[in-house]
């Protein structure tokens, strides 16, 4: 029997290089080995988003055209969208009764995501909701409905999964043996810098290449990208190390990447020429891309047909977790 991984991603924007490199091109490897889930949180993203519902909305198709573009086979693996399973909103009040306030507070990312929305959550976060301090409860509800084995995240979210893990546990141990304990299954890539320097690709950032920019955009934006600030004239020797285009290169696995590195240090290379080459790199990988999103771009109801087709399929396994889970908590009342 294959495992199952499932993994989820909020639909507040298109997906950038950072989401590709970080994660998403790692599932598509990850389809051909296990039984693959992949949620897109509308319901999570509502809980930072409340107060504009048609971004939501608007991303969950866009979220999907991304997925299919870059290879997630609707054949292979289950997208589905998260508001669509009332089972996972159900477990999720289940398993609010086995974590504790303080639990909720104390874990590290959802502390630095309030300190970053000041604007929705306040100063000290005396805003935050109760559905934002929960959401990694309902987290855990997406992760086990599937009985997920392994779950492909960054670093980021490990507090999530432990939150899960520990749910489960206490799950198990009072009602009996229900559900499965997942495991972290950390993508090797980790977080993609920005090419202004920033430690982060991201859209608050201003400073991320979306898979589906046109390749205008694509040059703009590494034209601009930070350099070697020592380096002045065309010849002057460079660090590769400190220079944004070097990294980028390698993310992207130019071709001739040995070349390119000895060539800068010995000053033998230019930038111009280098960001000139490092756009030709990216349109190799983005073009094709690009290309199939247009198909799914211009045929939506193709999109839709196939998250509606994969949350019937995922609707499937929830529910029979849920009838597990109500007769575990002997409320199985129709039984
Ligand atoms: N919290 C994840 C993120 O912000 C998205 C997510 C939702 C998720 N449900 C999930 C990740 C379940 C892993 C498993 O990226």
């Amino acid at each position: 029997m294959k495992k199952t991984i499932l993994t989820g991603i909020r639909p507040t924007g298109r997906l950038h290089l950072g989401h590709y490199y970080g994660a998403t091109k790692n599932w598509v490897t990850l389809q051909e080995d296990y039984d693959s889930y992949f949620e897109i949180a509308d319901v999570q993203a509502l809980t930072d988003n409340f107060n504009n519902p048609d971004k939501v909305r608007a991303n969950v198709r866009e979220i999907a055209i991304d997925l299919l573009a870059i290879g997630i086979n609707p054949n292979k693996s289950t997208i589905f969208i998260q508001s669509m399973i009332p089972e996972i909103a159900e477990l999720t009040i289940f398993y609010s009764n086995l974590v504790t306030m303080s639990r909720l507070y104390r874990n590290p990312t959802i502390k630095t995501e309030i300190s970053q929305k000041k604007a929705l959550f306040g100063n000290n976060g005396e805003g935050v909701t109760y559905g934002f301090v929960g959401y990694p409860v309902s987290q855990a509800a997406d992760i086990t409905a599937f009985k997920g084995n392994l779950v492909p995240v960054g670093e980021d979210q490990l507090p999530l999964l432990e939150q899960c893990r520990e749910i489960v546990r206490k799950f198990n141990s009072i009602y009996g043996d229900t559900l499965v304990e997942p495991e972290a299954f950390l993508s090797k890539s980790k977080r993609v810098k920005g090419l202004d320097g920033n430690e982060k690709m991201g859209k608050s950032l201003g400073n991320a290449i979306y898979l589906r920019d046109s390749q205008e955009d694509i040059s703009k934006k590494v034209m601009s990208a930070v350099t070697d600030p020592n380096k002045i004239k065309k010849d002057d020797p460079a660090n590769p190390d400190v220079c944004m285009v070097y990294y980028y290169h390698n993310l992207v696995e130019s071709d001739n990447l040995n070349t390119i590195c000895e060539e800068c240090k010995k000053g033998a290379r230019g930038c111009v020429q280098c960001k000139k080459e490092l756009i030709n790199s990216i349109n190799k990988i983005l073009d094709p891309i690009k290309e199939k999103a247009k198909y799914y771009e211009d045929n939506p109801e193709v999109v839709d047909k196939i998250l509606l087709d994969g949350t019937k399929r995922a609707r499937e396994v929830a529910k029979r977790t849920m009838k597990n889970v109500k007769k575990a908590i002997k409320i199985d009342y129709d039984e």
